[in-house]
């Protein structure tokens, strides 16, 4: 078995925050990698070459040519570095293939929304390539032990590996998100080069079509997904999204281990996105976070109104259909809230008209701001996260670090990351945030009442906040867990 100083593990994602983020996934890609890096393992990171990417690595080296992949246009690997900061970097594999990469608009869709119709090929070379270097037909000398996979853009590597005649790593594939599966038509098997026998329900096909991410849960060797009471969810309708059946049958290869967050880039006592930074020990410093959000938000400038803030991708999976339900009982507690965010156009269009009715008491901004989502953990007295499901969920983490006690729905990672205020957990200091059980509008009401009404009682308040600030949600016992699972492969 190798020695952890030469456990060698390739991270196969398709987002790595600073370069490219549409959420969590992002986050994660670059704080777990770093955080397995200063546990001694050689975690080194595959991406495609987004324009962003090509140019937000340093040290660029092309290392192996890949011309001629089944159906794939020509690509080729680069060897670079990601900065994370003046002190830490991290090694990355970047695909150049500018016939699947190199446009602008995101990684998954074009500038109006739309799914890039190519996107089994964008994918489907991540994974190829994944799986090349995960073998003994790789170009290149260092050869990984582990092939973490995350999501299903990276669902096909285990498929490849598995069909492969030679040595390969072993598998992980993290689950970040199971309502994003990757399917697509039949014909796309021969056009990824996948053998005919992969085509089938114990195998990658899905009700007719091809599944990346039920292609990865099928062949890699271990499941893990971002909290233990996710892992559980996704077993059973209806947070299983049709894979509840052979995750259930796979139970004993599947395991949560809770996300960490990036304690550097997420701390109230040095973040240069606040008007001014403090710590659980001097809490009202944080008061002049809430003005300048008023201010730049163009809320009536108020320290006492309690005021709500979320920010998130606006979709389906987030619940901000029920926040707008319910916001102009919200504004009459009285109350303010300022949403950030974007996906769905209507959701966004009735959260403006929300804001254009009650200037007063509602500001929105849509789009993706990274400076103001810190401005708002900071500023925000109370955050919310009304998700119908939440794998894990990091906002409600940077909230409790921020003294911003969040408001959740008791779902996945939420439930396993925040502490209802009850009598018996202020008595025992673990109460960290508000937890609503079932998802309804009313249910959402009446614990953003319970939290306006709390917030105005200053010394629970305060021991709220502190209860959350002294959590420990650093990536290391994470980090540890997932170096435990990649040891246990080796044996
Ligand atoms: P998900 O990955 O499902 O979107 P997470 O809570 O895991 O949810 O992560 C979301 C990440 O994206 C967080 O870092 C959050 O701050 C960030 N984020 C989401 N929407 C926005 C936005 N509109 N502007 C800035 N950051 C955002
Ligand atoms: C997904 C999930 C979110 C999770 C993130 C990172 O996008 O929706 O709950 O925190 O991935 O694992």
């Amino acid at each position: 078995m190798p020695s952890l100083q030469s456990l060698r593990v390739l991270f196969i994602t398709s987002e790595v925050y600073p370069l490219c983020k549409t959420g969590g996934l992002g986050d994660v890609s670059a704080a777990l990698p770093a955080a397995l890096r200063t546990l001694q393992t050689d975690v080194r990171l595959l991406l495609p070459g987004y324009p962003q990417v090509l140019a937000g690595v340093k040290y660029k080296s092309k290392i192996a040519d890949f011309s001629s992949l089944a159906h794939f246009p020509p690509a080729s690997l680069l060897s670079a570095r990601l900065s994370l900061n003046k002190a830490e970097h991290i090694p990355v594999f970047v695909i150049d293939c500018p016939g699947l990469y190199c446009r602008d608009g995101g990684p998954y869709m074009d500038e109006y929304g739309r799914d890039w119709p190519d996107n089994a090929l964008r994918f489907g070379l991540l994974s190829k390539i994944g799986a090349i270097l995960s073998s003994d037909i790789s170009p290149i000398a260092w050869r990984p032990h582990i092939a973490h996979c995350n999501d299903w853009q990276s669902g096909l590597t285990p498929a490849y590996l598995h069909f492969h005649n030679g040595k390969t790593a072993a598998t992980i594939i993290t689950i970040h998100n199971l309502a994003f599966q990757g399917c697509f038509p039949p014909g796309t098997v021969v056009q990824l080069g996948l053998p005919p026998e992969s085509f089938d329900i114990h195998g990658a096909e899905y009700y007719g079509n091809l599944s990346f991410l039920k292609a990865g849960l099928y062949y890699a060797d271990r499941l893990t997904t971002v909290s233990p009471n996710y892992a559980q969810e996704i077993q059973t309708e209806p947070l299983g999204f049709g894979l509840q059946g052979l995750l259930a049958a796979r139970s004993d290869q599947l395991s949560g281990i809770i996300n960490g967050i990036d304690t550097r880039e997420w701390d109230s006592a040095t973040d240069p996105h606040l008007a001014q930074n403090y710590n659980s020990k001097k809490l009202s410093d944080k008061a002049a976070n809430k003005s300048a959000l008023q201010q730049r938000m163009g809320l009536t400038a108020d320290a006492d109104i309690p005021l709500f803030g979320m920010v998130s991708r606006l979709s389906f999976q987030k619940g901000s259909d029920l926040l707008i339900q319910i916001a102009p009982q919200l504004i009459k507690i009285p109350a303010q809230l300022v949403v950030l965010g974007s996906d769905q156009a209507q959701l966004e269009h009735l959260l403006v008209m929300l804001a254009h009715s009650h200037p007063d008491r509602i500001a929105v901004r849509i789009g993706y701001e990274e400076s103001l989502s810190h401005l708002i953990e900071a500023g925000a007295d109370c955050f919310l996260m009304p998700s119908r499901f939440e794998p894990c969920g990091l906002n409600q983490m940077y909230s409790q670090r921020y003294g911003t006690p969040p408001v959740v729905h008791a779902t996945g990672g939420l439930a396993d990351t925040v502490v209802d205020c009850t009598p018996e957990t202020l008595a025992n200091n673990s109460a960290s945030g508000f937890m609503f059980g079932t998802m309804s509008a009313d249910s959402l009401l009446h614990a953003i009442q319970r939290a306006a009404a709390t917030y105005h009682d200053k010394q629970t308040w305060q021991r709220l906040q502190k209860n959350g600030m002294a959590k420990d949600f650093s990536w290391q016992a994470s980090a540890m867990a997932y170096q435990t699972l990649y040891k246990s492969l080796l044996k």
